[in-house]
């Protein structure tokens, strides 16, 4: 294998030629698929080079064009450039591909016998010849041919035009996609699978046959998903007035695939994971989770497919904002608490981190080795709570207004972040060009409070990354609540424009007796520095009008006595354990807010925020603290749990979904310092759904290892042929603080539902070892990281996509101690060194290295 040369943002050339129209024949077989493909091909400006498409691992069987045989071309590993084209002209390949031995699970492959294809972001080159670029925008005929029937089914993007039968058992299927798109929105499927429908009428009045491709015998998991598409597309009506452009929506759910789902035009391709659910299978989580991805990928309809990025460097555009639109949908048919919780734990845990690693990098990236590597938390999740940063400047309303405009302005076009800002701005007549420096800056911002006074001076600063030394102030609104401090009086709240280094705000009242909950909700994606006494988090704690900063006044106040606590500080510990005692006994019937306030963050979230780690004194402070707070609160949790375990039959119900919720929290905590072995038996063995069956095995991970292990073993017995289900067990083994668990890994990698072929599986197991087992990972004599490195080499040949995303851990080796440095470094060297590594994690680790 060899290293592909990075690219820059700034290099970006229009494309020398476009495909106005494309036509495929692609006659499937799993060792030898033909795939001919007709390009109407037009040059753009006045030039004479060559035509230069983008192909890999094709075995190229002729080129013509305009009907004549043509020689005049050079072939690479990675290109076919045909030179002494005219301006105009019908160009026609055929190239033979193998899809059963494409275990990248990109471009065509095949999942569980059934073909599908995955081409963004640039798996349409190892389909056929093409110009693999987002800005080159196309119309798509295409007609598949395959056994009829081993693949009753042929789908593939737009409207069915027709279909036949051949002589030799065969069948084909023509397709025509209406709308022009780039080619990694196409897709390709075959196969038998179960067929779940409905329909949809739009506000326009047109109906939209909805059509769910599941595993057969899977039919019955799939209504969910199903209800919950027609939620997003009634949804988008409402809020932003986008209506469905096809007559046929299909989703498909395949079991091998390597990210959760994705949106080519009108027909979805989703990780399994992300459609079936039933009570029995799927917890909350799950069902929460089908929801947002669901909608999300129906959200693409418009932003990304109808308006889509001009080049990869450009793709937050797309999925920064379909982030924040399926958040807002989320927050509108779920608990908007939990579900802004959740959207901030994983900035949190894992964006700072990344910002403060070797791969830091700007929402809009500038530097790229493998695009695969830039799907992160930071162009996503990050880039969402930017867009939500404008929603917040612009109000809901200038901000929908803006979207119409965008839509006006770029229906059918490639184009860039700036251009949607502008669409922003200009629709809005305000002047955005300070708040575009959150596309181009990486690394997260400071900020400081000094109060003197009714006056405050608020300071920003931007430390320096990996990728970029030097940072300029931005623009950020920054939300205040200025809290009453013994709960007399109402919370005011106001909401400051930053603009530069430092500045003053004058309080809107007298901050005599109240306390400043800064960055209320979390308005900006930055740390605040300034740390509050134990004192004023008690009073946000108790008092503040926001829910969401109540919580984070519960996950400073564990934090600080986490780290209090491992400077032998126990002071800290104690008082925190009051205040959540008094919390718990003022709060005891608000079940939504208990539920989140009494989970401590996780260790993995402290060691992202943390510059130097002691990682064994932070286990320890950590178990310390949660079982300390147990002690506390004990009389009240078992007043509470009692009256919580008698429930109705399973619904997934906002009611419901808290009273789980808060048993899982409720009993967790209560399980650090009392033997509950009885009561989480009992609850596992009475459980009509998956939620309470994990609550019962989470509780006994913690601290009852002869429970968990005789829970363990019977939901083995009972899941064993459902490796879905079965993830869950491996990830909970997986995430157990155990001396001996590597070699509990090893058995579970001989488990006969394990595959290295399938990502799901892999990261069920290493993923959820590296990123929520510190203690195994980092085991002091180093055999956490040989083993774990050991697994990355044998992924990396066969999915190094996967290999490099679960690699992410160890890249910020420079903030533990100098003994595991050197071991970390040894691994990682040791993966560098492999000469087939891939581009993938080669730009990872040589990054880390660096
Ligand atoms: N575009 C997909 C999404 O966010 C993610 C994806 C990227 C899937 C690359 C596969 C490959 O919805
Ligand atoms: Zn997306």
């Amino acid at each position: 294998m060899s290293i592909k040369a990075a690219k820059r943002r700034e290099d970006y050339l229009p494309p020398d030629f476009t495909v106005d129209h494309i036509d495929l024949k692609i006659v499937l077989a799993a060792d030898a698929t033909s795939v001919s493909a007709v390009l109407q091909v037009t040059r753009i400006g006045s030039h004479e080079r060559p035509l230069c498409l983008d192909g890999e691992q094709l075995t190229l069987k002729s080129v013509e064009v305009d009907g004549i045989a043509w020689t005049d071309y050079q072939l690479s590993e990675t290109a076919l450039t045909i030179n002494g084209v005219p301006d105009s002209f019908v160009l026609s390949t055929v190239v033979e591909i193998a899809p059963a031995h494409n275990t990248s699970l990109e471009g065509l492959y095949l999942s569980d016998g059934a073909f599908c294809t995955q081409c963004e972001a640039e798996g349409f080159r190892k389909i056929t010849y093409f110009l693999d670029r987002p800005d080159v925008l196309s119309m798509y005929d295409v007609t598949i041919t395959a056994p009829q029937d081993e693949y009753p089914q042929l789908l593939s993007n737009g409207n069915k035009l027709a279909s036949g039968h051949n002589d030799d058992g065969t069948h084909w299927v023509k397709w025509q996609d209406p709308h022009r798109k780039p080619c990694y929105l196409f897709a390709l499927v075959a196969g038998d699978f179960d067929l779940l429908t409905d329909e949809f009428t739009t506000q326009s009045g047109r109906v939209v046959a909805l059509e769910l491709y599941v595993d057969k015998g899977k039919l019955n998991r799939g209504q969910h998903a199903l209800d919950s598409l027609k939620r997003a597309m009634r949804w988008d009506e409402e809020v932003f007035g986008l209506e469905y452009d096809l007559d046929v929506y299909m989703i498909v759910a395949v079991d091998f695939f390597n990210m959760g789902a994705m949106e080519n035009k009108g027909l979805n391709v989703f990780n399994s994971k992300f459609v079936l659910a039933d009570s029995e299978t799927a917890t909350d989580d799950d069902y929460f989770n089908i929801e947002s991805v669901i909608a999300h990928e129906y959200f693409h309809n418009w932003t990304g497919n109808r308006v889509t990025c001009r080049d990869w460097f450009q793709l937050s555009l797309k999925e920064g904002l379909t982030v924040f639109r399926d958040q807002i949908f989320s927050e509108t048919f779920n608990s908007p608490l939990a579900t802004r919780i959740k959207q901030v734990k994983v900035i949190r845990e894992h964006q700072f981190a990344e910002d403060a690693g070797p791969m830091s990098h700007p929402i809009r990236p500038d530097e790229v080795i493998e695009m695969n590597n830039f799907y992160t938390v930071t162009v996503y999740d990050k880039g969402a709570e930017v867009i939500r940063m404008l929603w917040t400047l612009l109000t809901p309303e200038g901000f929908k207004r803006g979207m119409r405009f965008y839509f006006d302005r770029h229906d059918g076009q490639a184009v860039t972040c700036d251009d949607f800002v502008n669409a922003m701005q200009d629709a809005n007549d305000i002047d955005l060009s300070l708040f575009k420096r959150w596309y181009g800056q990486s690394g997260t911002p400071r900020i400081s409070i000094a109060q003197h006074g009714d006056k405050l001076t608020i300071g920003q600063h931007t430390p320096a990354t990996a990728d970029q030394a030097s940072k300029q102030a931005l623009l950020i609104p920054l939300q205040l609540e200025m809290v009453p401090s013994n709960g007399q009086g109402e919370s005011v709240q106001l909401t400051v424009a930053l603009k530069s280094e430092t500045q003053e705000v004058l309080l809107p009242v007298s901050s005599g007796n109240r306390v400043l909950s800064v960055n209320s909700g979390f308005s900006a994606p930055v740390i605040v520095e300034q740390q509050a006494s134990l004192a004023e988090l008690g009073s946000i704690l108790s008092f503040a009008k926001s829910d969401f900063d109540r919580w984070e006044a519960s996950q400073a106040l564990f934090k600080q006595a986490m780290l209090a606590n491992m400077e032998g500080d126990a002071s800290v510990i104690n008082e925190t354990a009051q205040l959540m005692a008094q919390f718990i006994t003022a709060e005891q019937r608000n079940l939504a807010l208990l539920s989140e306030v009494l989970i401590p963050p996780s260790v993995e979230s402290l060691v992202a925020g943390l510059e130097q780690v002691n990682v064994d004194a932070l286990l320890n402070s950590h178990k310390a603290v949660y079982k300390r707070v147990a002690i506390e609160c004990a009389p009240m949790l078992e007043k509470l749990l009692a009256a919580l375990v008698l429930r109705d039959e399973y619904a997934y119900t906002p009611e419901q979904i808290v009273q789980r919720k808060a048993l899982n929290t409720l009993l967790k905590l209560y399980s650090q310092c009392q033997d509950t072995s009885d009561m989480l038996t009992t609850l596992f063995t009475n459980a009509d759904n998956m939620t309470d069956t994990l609550t019962a095995l989470q509780a006994a991970q913690l601290g009852n290892q002869s429970t968990f292990e005789s829970l363990m073993q019977q939901f083995e017995e009972r899941w064993q042929d459902d490796p879905l289900v079965l993830d869950k067990w491996f990830a909970l083994h997986a995430t157990t603080e155990r001396p001996d668990i590597l070699a509990r890994l090893q058995l579970l990698m001989e488990h006969k539902q394990y595959t290295l072929k399938n990502p799901n599986r892999i990261r069920a197991i290493l993923g959820s070892f590296a990123f929520y087992n510190t203690a195994g990972l980092h085991l002091s004599d180093g055999s956490g990281y040989r083993f774990f490195t050991d697994h990355l080499l044998a992924i990396d040949p066969v999915n190094p996509q996967v290999a490099a995303r679960i690699v992410t851990p160890l890249l910020s080796w420079r903030k533990f101690d100098s003994d595991r440095q050197d071991k970390i470094k040894f691994h990682l060297t040791r993966i560098l060194d492999n000469p087939q590594i891939s581009s993938d994690l080669f730009e990872k680790v040589s990054k880390s290295l660096a």
